[in-house]
């Protein structure tokens, strides 16, 4: 039984120190690009069908879970790494780095200046020293997104009372419709 617990962790560090695959930045777009497609879809089916089956605030409960899940499957079966991010936060977990606030701002600005593009990428180096394709796309506030992420006074009692349960330091309201809210951020290791 001990060679078994030895075994595990052993074939675990190995498996993390062989190298990956080289890819070109060209199938790492795209296929940054489906998992983004993926997520957005699947996270706006979810807060729809459970807006019209259940109400706006049980909606939050399922937006909750469904949010932090559904991205870190996602992760377990691609190369890349998907998750949400913002400068104004409901949920401290979808925190930018460094390269991602950057990048939110720099969306802001082409927003403000009608230029915000569909897609913002560069290549990077990760703290390995290898080089990782960085994709963003921003995310736009539409009319039903204010139900939860619009002026709160405008909401119903309980919806706030349920995002401020859950969320208690939450940034993520007084928003208007055509603001971006955030964007989704796919890391891609290329070698
Ligand atoms: C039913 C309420 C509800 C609606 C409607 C809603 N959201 Fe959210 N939103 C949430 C909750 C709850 C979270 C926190 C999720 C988490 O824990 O990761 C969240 C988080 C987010 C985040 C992640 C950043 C952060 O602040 O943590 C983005 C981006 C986002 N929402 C965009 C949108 C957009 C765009 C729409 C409209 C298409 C929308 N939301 C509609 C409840 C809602």
């Amino acid at each position: 039984m001990k060679k078994i617990f030895l075994f595990f962790p052993l074939v675990m560090i190995a498996a993390a120190c062989v190298a990956l695959e080289p890819v070109s930045e060209d199938v790492a777009l795209e296929r940054s690009k489906a998992m983004i497609e993926e997520l957005g879809g699947n996270l706006s089916k979810h807060l729809k069908e459970s807006i019209i089956s259940a109400g706006f605030v049980e909606a939050i409960d399922a937006c909750s879970a469904v949010a932090q899940e559904t991205p870190a499957k996602m992760n377990k079966k691609n190369r890349g790494t998907i998750r949400r991010v913002s400068l104004k936060l409901r949920n401290e977990k979808n925190a930018p780095d460094d390269y991602e606030k950057n990048v939110l701002i720099q969306m802001e600005k082409d927003h403000a200046n009608q230029e915000l593009k569909d897609i913002y990428k560069s290549v990077v180096k990760n703290k390995r020293g290898k080089p990782t394709l960085r994709v963003m796309k921003p995310i736009l506030v539409k009319s039903l997104c204010l139900n939860c992420h619009g002026t709160p006074y405008t909401w119903k009692r309980a919806a706030i009372k349920r995002v401020l349960e859950i969320y208690p330091d939450d940034r993520a309201t007084g928003y208007a419709s055509g603001e971006v809210r955030g964007a989704f951020s796919v890391v891609y290791p290329l070698q």
